[in-house]
């Protein structure tokens, strides 16, 4: 049996045929892993990934393991864990694995060190705190680490600020920014599994609700799309100028969140930053708000600060806390704020993870292929890699396009015809 700490290993079977259920909208994925199968591009190669622990995670682990590399796996948020995936990755896939869906903090973190103990050739992080964990406790690690990639937004800027300080130690690949990436995942996928969250936490209908979306990047665009799509009427605040103009051009209304907050039935952060809805916001919200966030880690609300407020707190389903506050108004804090679509629901679906897992898996390969070439800084994605994962895709969507003439590649490489 490999390493792990795991719930429970006999929920083994459930997690594969959830597995095997995700597998079916991977085809990306599943194309890498039996060529990975044949070439061996990751043989002797060590990996530690700190994901959150899906069905589609473990199609990728699955994919780089048939690669040729020993992976050990780690949650990257200790509310996303799938346990009956964790199980079988360890059980049926040989793959190590630490990770319990709600684990508290301190398991959290030792869970991470228990990953790095496989000693890492190349790492992969959701919000990069395996990069800040061999940064900061684990340097000795550091010397036999080739290079890594991150997942989310919010791990690049924090790789950027490293690297920005002259103390990133390794290159590392920046997946969030390949097209096939950010377009899809960020915005389609959690567009709809923020919904699919939320709805499953609230059971809420979206018809008619006032929903506030704070951040309007691709995350926010996603989720106000569809918000707006089941029927709400959607304010998105935003601190970016270009992207509240955005907002605004495409049929949202735009506020401060001051004046949104007593407007909200529901609100939603996906900034990527810090304390987006603070005390002063909640009150001035309407009894019943129901709060929820998307974004990576859960300090885009103030949860300190609701607590400061409310005179009582009681949890009245599952995923859903009732905060009363001293004037007994109640609001509703979703899954401790953590990233909602993961904790109440199955993060993305499938059909997106396999263009980001396939970015993942590639990058892997391409860091180990061109390791002697790297510098230490963040790179975007190869422009190659995205095409090819963009080009896979289509094929297996069985969408076909159409492709330039020899005269208009000739038009489109010169600068003589004008008017
Ligand atoms: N991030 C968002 N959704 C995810 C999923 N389904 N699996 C892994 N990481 C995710």
């Amino acid at each position: 049996m490999v390493n792990n700490d795991v719930k429970d290993l006999t929920l083994a079977s459930d997690g594969v045929k959830r597995i095997e259920w995700a597998a079916r909208e991977m085809p990306v994925v599943e194309l890498i892993r039996d060529r990975f199968s044949k070439e061996k591009p990751l043989a002797g190669i060590k990996i530690t990934a700190c994901l959150h622990v899906t069905s589609e995670t473990a199609n990728l682990a699955i994919a780089l393991k048939a690669g040729g590399a020993q992976v050990a796996l780690c949650a990257s948020n200790p509310l996303s864990t799938q346990d009956d995936v964790a199980a079988a990755l360890v059980d049926r896939y040989g793959i190590s694995t630490f990770a319990i869906k709600g684990e508290n903090n301190d398991t959290y973190y030792q869970h991470i060190l228990q990953a790095l103990e496989h000693r890492p050739h190349t790492t992969m992080d959701d919000g990069a705190d395996i990069v800040a964990t061999l940064h900061e406790e684990r340097q000795d690690l550091l010397e036999t680490v080739i290079a890594g990639t991150e997942e989310t937004t919010t791990g690049v800027i924090r790789l950027r600020s490293l690297a920005n300080e002259g103390k990133l130690k390794y290159p590392i690949i920046a997946v969030n920014e390949a097209d096939t990436k950010h377009l899809f995942d960020n915005r389609y996928g959690t567009g709809q599994s923020t919904l699919d969250g939320i709805t499953r936490a609230t059971n809420i209908l979206w018809a008619g609700k006032s929903v506030v979306v704070s951040g309007y990047g691709w995350c926010g665009k996603g989720v106000s799309m569809r918000a707006k799509g089941m029927g709400s009427k959607v304010i998105v605040t935003e601190v970016d100028p270009i992207h509240a103009l955005e907002a605004a051009m495409d049929g949202f209304q735009v506020m401060p969140m001051k004046d949104a907050a007593p407007l909200g039935d529901v609100f939603i952060t996906v900034t990527g930053g810090w304390h987006t809805l603070t005390q002063k916001h909640y009150e001035l919200m309407k009894d019943g708000a129901i709060l929820a966030n998307s974004g990576h880690f859960n300090v885009e609300l103030d949860i300190p600060g609701l607590e400061n407020l409310s005179i009582k707190r009681r949890n009245v389903r599952p995923f859903v806390d009732e905060y009363t506050l001293s004037d007994h108004r109640k609001l509703y804090l979703l899954g401790d704020g953590r990233l909602i679509n993961l904790t109440a629901a199955e993060g993305h679906p499938s059909v997106v993870m396999d263009m980001s897992f396939a970015n993942q898996a590639l990058c892997t390969e391409y860091v180990v292929s061109h390791r002697k070439d790297l510098k230490i800084k963040v790179y975007g994605v190869p422009d190659e890699i995205d095409r090819e994962v963009g080009r896979l895709k289509l094929e297996a969507m069985n969408i076909h396009i159409d492709s330039l003439t020899q005269e208009q590649r000739k038009y489109a490489s010169s600068w003589r015809d004008g008017t």
